[in-house]
Protein backbone atom coordinates (compact mmCIF):
# COMPACT_ATOMS: atom_id res chain seq x y z
CA UNK A 1 0.00 0.00 0.00
CA UNK A 2 1.28 3.66 -1.06
CA UNK A 3 -0.98 6.63 -1.09
CA UNK A 4 0.51 9.89 -2.63
CA UNK A 5 -1.43 12.87 -1.65
CA UNK A 6 -0.31 15.90 -4.03
CA UNK A 7 -0.08 19.23 -2.45
CA UNK A 8 0.95 21.29 -5.21
CA UNK A 9 4.35 22.27 -3.62
CA UNK A 10 5.05 18.89 -1.83
CA UNK A 11 3.67 15.11 -2.27
CA UNK A 12 3.00 13.23 1.74
CA UNK A 13 3.56 9.39 0.77
CA UNK A 14 1.76 7.03 3.07
CA UNK A 15 3.53 3.76 3.10
CA UNK A 16 6.18 1.41 3.61
CA UNK A 17 9.65 4.19 3.44
CA UNK A 18 11.46 1.50 1.04
CA UNK A 19 9.13 2.15 -1.94
CA UNK A 20 8.67 5.78 -1.37
CA UNK A 21 11.57 7.08 -0.13
CA UNK A 22 14.90 5.80 -2.23
CA UNK A 23 13.13 6.70 -5.21
CA UNK A 24 12.36 9.94 -4.63
CA UNK A 25 16.17 10.87 -3.31
CA UNK A 26 17.37 9.41 -6.61
CA UNK A 27 15.82 12.14 -8.09
CA UNK A 28 17.17 14.55 -6.27
CA UNK A 29 20.66 16.95 -6.17
CA UNK A 30 21.68 17.09 -3.13
CA UNK A 31 25.25 16.88 -1.65
CA UNK A 32 24.46 16.00 1.85
CA UNK A 33 22.34 14.32 4.00
CA UNK A 34 21.98 15.18 7.62
CA UNK A 35 18.99 13.52 9.56
CA UNK A 36 17.96 15.17 12.88
CA UNK A 37 16.45 12.59 15.39
CA UNK A 38 16.55 12.92 18.94
CA UNK A 39 17.30 10.28 21.80
CA UNK A 40 14.12 8.03 21.43
CA UNK A 41 13.94 8.19 17.83
CA UNK A 42 17.79 7.97 16.84
CA UNK A 43 17.54 4.46 19.02
CA UNK A 44 14.17 3.17 17.64
CA UNK A 45 13.81 4.40 14.28
CA UNK A 46 16.44 5.19 12.98
CA UNK A 47 18.15 2.06 12.26
CA UNK A 48 14.90 0.86 10.71
CA UNK A 49 15.31 4.35 8.46
CA UNK A 50 18.46 3.83 7.08
CA UNK A 51 17.79 -0.43 6.80
CA UNK A 52 14.56 0.81 4.79
CA UNK A 53 16.68 3.71 2.53
CA UNK A 54 19.97 2.57 2.26
CA UNK A 55 21.72 3.07 -0.01
CA UNK A 56 20.83 6.74 -0.23
CA UNK A 57 21.77 7.62 -3.66
CA UNK A 58 20.88 11.02 -5.40
CA UNK A 59 20.43 11.99 -8.49
CA UNK A 60 23.80 12.95 -10.76
CA UNK A 61 24.45 16.61 -11.51
CA UNK A 62 26.51 18.37 -13.31
CA UNK A 63 28.39 19.08 -9.91
CA UNK A 64 28.28 15.61 -9.10
CA UNK A 65 28.11 13.07 -12.54
CA UNK A 66 28.71 10.08 -10.43
CA UNK A 67 27.27 10.49 -6.59
CA UNK A 68 28.53 8.11 -4.54
CA UNK A 69 25.61 6.70 -1.69
CA UNK A 70 25.30 9.48 0.98
CA UNK A 71 26.73 8.64 4.55
CA UNK A 72 24.00 10.47 7.04
CA UNK A 73 25.52 13.02 9.15
CA UNK A 74 23.32 12.96 12.28
CA UNK A 75 22.51 14.99 15.07
CA UNK A 76 20.55 13.94 18.15
CA UNK A 77 18.66 16.35 20.50
CA UNK A 78 17.20 15.64 24.03
CA UNK A 79 13.34 14.62 23.33
CA UNK A 80 10.65 16.41 24.65
CA UNK A 81 8.73 20.02 24.73
CA UNK A 82 10.71 21.60 27.60
CA UNK A 83 13.28 21.29 24.97
CA UNK A 84 11.85 23.34 22.00
CA UNK A 85 13.55 26.17 22.21
CA UNK A 86 15.96 28.29 20.76
CA UNK A 87 18.75 27.16 22.72
CA UNK A 88 18.39 23.61 21.27
CA UNK A 89 18.27 25.40 17.62
CA UNK A 90 21.81 26.72 18.91
CA UNK A 91 22.92 23.42 19.29
CA UNK A 92 21.47 22.17 16.46
CA UNK A 93 23.29 24.56 13.88
CA UNK A 94 26.17 24.36 15.76
CA UNK A 95 25.51 20.34 14.62
CA UNK A 96 25.22 21.65 11.06
CA UNK A 97 28.05 24.05 10.76
CA UNK A 98 30.23 20.98 12.81
CA UNK A 99 29.46 18.80 9.63
CA UNK A 100 29.62 21.57 6.89
CA UNK A 101 25.96 21.52 6.24
CA UNK A 102 25.88 23.46 2.48
CA UNK A 103 22.98 24.75 0.61
CA UNK A 104 22.52 21.45 -1.29
CA UNK A 105 22.09 19.55 1.73
CA UNK A 106 18.65 17.61 2.66
CA UNK A 107 18.15 17.55 6.21
CA UNK A 108 15.53 14.67 7.06
CA UNK A 109 13.60 15.17 10.51
CA UNK A 110 13.12 11.86 11.96
CA UNK A 111 10.83 11.92 14.93
CA UNK A 112 7.85 13.41 16.20
CA UNK A 113 6.57 16.87 16.53
CA UNK A 114 9.32 18.24 18.33
CA UNK A 115 11.89 17.33 15.78
CA UNK A 116 9.62 18.12 12.99
CA UNK A 117 8.88 21.80 13.93
CA UNK A 118 12.74 22.30 15.59
CA UNK A 119 14.81 20.44 12.72
CA UNK A 120 12.37 22.06 9.56
CA UNK A 121 12.75 25.44 11.71
CA UNK A 122 16.60 24.98 12.03
CA UNK A 123 16.61 23.68 7.95
CA UNK A 124 14.53 25.97 6.65
CA UNK A 125 16.82 29.23 8.46
CA UNK A 126 20.58 27.37 7.82
CA UNK A 127 21.93 29.33 5.00
CA UNK A 128 18.70 30.91 4.46
CA UNK A 129 17.31 27.49 4.09
CA UNK A 130 17.97 24.27 3.10
CA UNK A 131 15.67 21.45 1.58
CA UNK A 132 14.20 19.27 3.95
CA UNK A 133 12.22 16.20 4.65
CA UNK A 134 9.60 15.10 7.51
CA UNK A 135 9.43 11.64 8.71
CA UNK A 136 7.07 11.65 10.77
CA UNK A 137 7.22 8.80 14.21
CA UNK A 138 4.58 9.60 16.19
CA UNK A 139 1.00 9.16 15.09
CA UNK A 140 0.99 12.89 15.99
CA UNK A 141 3.20 14.13 13.63
CA UNK A 142 2.24 12.05 10.75
CA UNK A 143 -1.21 13.12 10.94
CA UNK A 144 -0.74 16.77 11.88
CA UNK A 145 2.83 18.59 12.69
CA UNK A 146 4.57 17.43 9.58
CA UNK A 147 1.94 18.67 7.25
CA UNK A 148 1.30 21.84 6.03
CA UNK A 149 4.83 23.79 6.54
CA UNK A 150 4.51 25.42 10.30
CA UNK A 151 8.06 25.30 11.89
CA UNK A 152 9.26 26.82 15.32
CA UNK A 153 9.78 26.74 18.76
CA UNK A 154 8.46 28.00 22.07
CA UNK A 155 9.62 30.85 24.01
CA UNK A 156 9.54 32.31 27.11
CA UNK A 157 6.66 29.50 28.19
CA UNK A 158 4.56 30.15 24.58
CA UNK A 159 4.47 27.52 22.30
CA UNK A 160 5.24 28.25 18.53
CA UNK A 161 6.05 32.14 19.47
CA UNK A 162 8.98 32.04 16.93
CA UNK A 163 8.52 30.30 13.72
CA UNK A 164 7.94 30.61 9.61
CA UNK A 165 5.93 28.99 7.22
CA UNK A 166 8.20 26.59 5.04
CA UNK A 167 6.87 24.28 2.82
CA UNK A 168 9.25 20.63 3.50
CA UNK A 169 10.54 19.02 -0.11
CA UNK A 170 8.39 15.84 0.76
CA UNK A 171 6.44 14.09 3.77
CA UNK A 172 6.89 10.47 4.26
CA UNK A 173 4.35 8.79 6.55
CA UNK A 174 4.97 4.86 7.47
CA UNK A 175 2.73 3.74 9.79
CA UNK A 176 5.68 0.90 10.82
CA UNK A 177 6.93 3.72 13.23
CA UNK A 178 3.78 3.38 15.05
CA UNK A 179 4.88 0.31 16.00
CA UNK A 180 7.64 1.88 18.49
CA UNK A 181 5.36 3.97 20.47
CA UNK A 182 4.40 3.56 23.88
CA UNK A 183 0.18 3.79 24.48
CA UNK A 184 0.39 6.99 25.65
CA UNK A 185 2.01 8.77 22.73
CA UNK A 186 -0.47 6.65 20.43
CA UNK A 187 -3.16 8.03 22.47
CA UNK A 188 -2.06 11.39 22.07
CA UNK A 189 -1.99 10.97 18.43
CA UNK A 190 -5.59 9.77 18.19
CA UNK A 191 -6.53 13.30 19.65
CA UNK A 192 -5.67 15.11 16.12
CA UNK A 193 -7.11 11.87 14.16
CA UNK A 194 -10.42 12.84 16.25
CA UNK A 195 -10.02 16.53 15.69
CA UNK A 196 -9.91 16.01 12.03
CA UNK A 197 -12.89 12.91 11.91
CA UNK A 198 -14.60 16.77 13.62
CA UNK A 199 -13.51 18.86 10.94
CA UNK A 200 -14.44 17.59 8.06
CA UNK A 201 -14.80 13.50 7.51
CA UNK A 202 -18.22 11.79 9.28
CA UNK A 203 -17.02 8.43 8.54
CA UNK A 204 -13.85 8.26 9.83
CA UNK A 205 -15.92 9.50 13.23
CA UNK A 206 -18.41 6.73 12.60
CA UNK A 207 -15.31 4.37 12.57
CA UNK A 208 -13.59 5.84 15.57
CA UNK A 209 -16.65 5.90 17.67
CA UNK A 210 -17.87 2.49 17.06
CA UNK A 211 -13.71 0.96 17.54
CA UNK A 212 -13.18 0.77 20.76
CA UNK A 213 -9.54 -0.14 22.31
CA UNK A 214 -8.26 1.64 18.80
CA UNK A 215 -4.98 1.94 20.21
CA UNK A 216 -4.26 -1.97 21.07
CA UNK A 217 -1.46 -3.58 19.92
CA UNK A 218 -4.13 -6.13 18.35
CA UNK A 219 -5.51 -3.75 16.61
CA UNK A 220 -3.02 -1.98 15.03
CA UNK A 221 -3.32 -4.15 11.77
CA UNK A 222 -1.18 -2.07 9.32
CA UNK A 223 -4.41 -1.97 6.99
CA UNK A 224 -6.44 -0.45 9.48
CA UNK A 225 -3.51 2.36 10.28
CA UNK A 226 -3.19 3.12 6.65
CA UNK A 227 -6.74 3.83 6.11
CA UNK A 228 -7.23 5.84 9.38
CA UNK A 229 -3.60 7.66 8.50
CA UNK A 230 -4.81 8.48 4.70
CA UNK A 231 -8.44 9.39 6.51
CA UNK A 232 -6.94 12.31 8.29
CA UNK A 233 -4.34 13.24 6.13
CA UNK A 234 -6.65 14.04 3.27
CA UNK A 235 -8.39 16.44 5.84
CA UNK A 236 -5.27 18.64 6.67
CA UNK A 237 -4.42 18.31 3.22
CA UNK A 238 -7.32 19.80 1.95
CA UNK A 239 -7.34 22.19 4.99
CA UNK A 240 -3.81 23.35 4.10
CA UNK A 241 -3.75 23.90 0.15
CA UNK A 242 -7.10 26.03 0.96
CA UNK A 243 -5.09 28.14 3.46
CA UNK A 244 -1.92 27.61 3.72
CA UNK A 245 -0.99 30.64 6.03
CA UNK A 246 -3.77 30.43 8.02
CA UNK A 247 -6.36 33.27 6.96
CA UNK A 248 -9.42 31.90 7.20
CA UNK A 249 -10.33 27.80 7.26
CA UNK A 250 -6.93 27.17 8.58
CA UNK A 251 -7.54 28.87 11.81
CA UNK A 252 -10.20 25.57 12.03
CA UNK A 253 -6.48 22.65 12.72
CA UNK A 254 -6.56 24.89 15.89
CA UNK A 255 -10.03 23.16 17.11
CA UNK A 256 -9.05 22.52 20.71
CA UNK A 257 -6.17 24.28 20.52
CA UNK A 258 -7.02 27.16 22.22
CA UNK A 259 -7.86 26.05 25.45
CA UNK A 260 -5.91 23.14 25.19
CA UNK A 261 -2.46 25.07 24.34
CA UNK A 262 -3.31 26.95 27.37
CA UNK A 263 -3.84 24.28 29.24
CA UNK A 264 -1.16 22.35 28.19
CA UNK A 265 1.31 25.08 28.65
CA UNK A 266 0.65 25.21 32.60
CA UNK A 267 0.82 21.42 32.86
CA UNK A 268 4.31 21.57 31.36
CA UNK A 269 5.55 23.56 34.20
CA UNK A 270 4.42 20.74 36.57
CA UNK A 271 5.63 17.58 37.53
CA UNK A 272 3.09 16.03 35.42
CA UNK A 273 3.16 17.70 31.92
CA UNK A 274 -0.11 16.49 29.43
CA UNK A 275 1.23 15.11 26.49
CA UNK A 276 -0.23 17.62 23.56
CA UNK A 277 -3.02 15.16 22.67
CA UNK A 278 -4.04 14.90 25.76
CA UNK A 279 -4.58 18.86 26.05
CA UNK A 280 -6.21 19.28 22.81
CA UNK A 281 -8.82 16.46 23.82
CA UNK A 282 -9.45 18.67 26.45
CA UNK A 283 -9.85 21.78 24.83
CA UNK A 284 -12.08 19.96 22.40
CA UNK A 285 -14.41 19.12 25.06
CA UNK A 286 -14.39 23.11 26.28
CA UNK A 287 -14.35 24.51 23.13
CA UNK A 288 -17.34 22.75 22.20
CA UNK A 289 -19.06 23.30 25.43
CA UNK A 290 -18.74 26.82 24.62
CA UNK A 291 -20.08 26.55 21.10
CA UNK A 292 -22.77 24.27 22.12
CA UNK A 293 -25.64 27.17 21.60
CA UNK A 294 -23.76 28.58 18.70
CA UNK A 295 -23.40 26.10 16.23
CA UNK A 296 -25.86 24.37 14.71
CA UNK A 297 -27.01 20.81 16.47
CA UNK A 298 -24.15 22.04 18.79
CA UNK A 299 -25.59 19.86 21.98
CA UNK A 300 -25.43 16.77 19.67
CA UNK A 301 -21.80 17.49 18.73
CA UNK A 302 -20.69 17.88 22.29
CA UNK A 303 -21.97 14.87 23.33
CA UNK A 304 -19.84 12.83 20.51
CA UNK A 305 -17.01 14.88 21.31
CA UNK A 306 -17.13 13.75 24.73
CA UNK A 307 -17.60 10.22 23.88
CA UNK A 308 -15.07 10.11 21.18
CA UNK A 309 -12.60 12.17 23.87
CA UNK A 310 -13.41 9.67 27.04
CA UNK A 311 -12.81 6.84 24.70
CA UNK A 312 -9.32 7.14 24.70
CA UNK A 313 -8.33 9.67 27.42
CA UNK A 314 -8.21 9.62 31.24
CA UNK A 315 -10.25 12.51 32.46
CA UNK A 316 -7.58 15.23 34.02
CA UNK A 317 -8.82 17.82 36.06
CA UNK A 318 -7.17 21.01 35.77
CA UNK A 319 -6.56 23.37 39.30
CA UNK A 320 -8.90 26.40 40.00
CA UNK A 321 -6.02 28.08 41.06
CA UNK A 322 -5.05 27.78 37.36
CA UNK A 323 -7.69 29.48 35.62
CA UNK A 324 -6.49 33.43 35.71
CA UNK A 325 -2.80 32.20 34.60
CA UNK A 326 -4.46 29.84 31.62
CA UNK A 327 -6.57 32.88 30.62
CA UNK A 328 -3.12 34.91 30.44
CA UNK A 329 -1.72 32.08 28.23
CA UNK A 330 -4.66 32.08 25.76
CA UNK A 331 -4.35 36.00 25.62
CA UNK A 332 -0.99 35.06 23.69
CA UNK A 333 -2.63 33.16 20.96
CA UNK A 334 -1.93 33.36 17.55
CA UNK A 335 -5.17 33.51 16.28
CA UNK A 336 -6.62 36.55 18.44
CA UNK A 337 -7.29 39.73 16.50
CA UNK A 338 -6.71 42.89 18.80
CA UNK A 339 -7.34 41.90 22.05
CA UNK A 340 -10.41 39.56 21.74
CA UNK A 341 -9.14 36.00 22.20
CA UNK A 342 -10.64 33.55 19.64
CA UNK A 343 -11.40 29.96 19.43
CA UNK A 344 -12.27 28.24 16.43
CA UNK A 345 -14.52 25.39 15.82
CA UNK A 346 -16.41 23.35 12.93
CA UNK A 347 -19.44 24.57 12.06
CA UNK A 348 -22.63 22.61 11.15
CA UNK A 349 -21.32 21.14 7.98
CA UNK A 350 -17.85 19.48 7.39
CA UNK A 351 -15.26 21.79 6.58
CA UNK A 352 -17.68 24.60 8.55
CA UNK A 353 -15.90 26.93 10.85
CA UNK A 354 -17.67 29.30 13.32
CA UNK A 355 -15.41 31.47 15.12
CA UNK A 356 -15.91 32.38 18.73
CA UNK A 357 -15.00 35.45 21.11
CA UNK A 358 -14.26 34.42 24.53
CA UNK A 359 -13.91 35.73 27.69
CA UNK A 360 -12.47 35.17 30.94
CA UNK A 361 -15.74 33.94 32.53
CA UNK A 362 -16.90 31.96 29.92
CA UNK A 363 -12.93 29.86 29.92
CA UNK A 364 -13.40 29.68 33.64
CA UNK A 365 -17.21 28.08 33.23
CA UNK A 366 -15.82 25.84 30.67
CA UNK A 367 -13.02 24.42 33.17
CA UNK A 368 -15.33 24.37 35.61
CA UNK A 369 -17.52 21.77 32.85
CA UNK A 370 -14.92 19.83 31.92
CA UNK A 371 -13.74 19.29 35.50
CA UNK A 372 -17.13 17.98 36.58
CA UNK A 373 -16.79 15.42 33.77
CA UNK A 374 -14.47 13.57 35.98
N1 LIG B 1 -1.53 21.97 13.57
C1 LIG B 1 -2.32 23.03 13.07
C2 LIG B 1 -1.90 23.46 11.72
O1 LIG B 1 -1.10 22.84 11.07
O2 LIG B 1 -2.37 24.46 11.25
Amino acid sequence: MHTVFDLGAYAVHVGDLSFGFPAWLRERDCSQVFVVADENTARHCLPLFLEKTAPLTPHPSPLTPHPSPLTPHSSLLTPGERHKTLATCERLWQQMLDARLDRRALVINLGGGVVGDLGGFCAATWKRGVDFVQVPTTLLAMTDAAIGGKLGVDFQGVKNAVGVFQNPAAVFVDPHFLQTLPERELRSGLAEVIKHALIGDPDLLALIESSQNLVQREAMLPAFWHHVLCASIAVKARVVMEDPREQGLRMLLNYGHTVGHAVESYFLKTPFPLAHGEAVALGMICESWLARTVVPNGHNRLARVIGAVSGTFLHQPVPEAAFAEIWAMMQQDKKNAAAAVRAAVPGGEPFEMQVLELTEGAVTDCLRFYNDLG
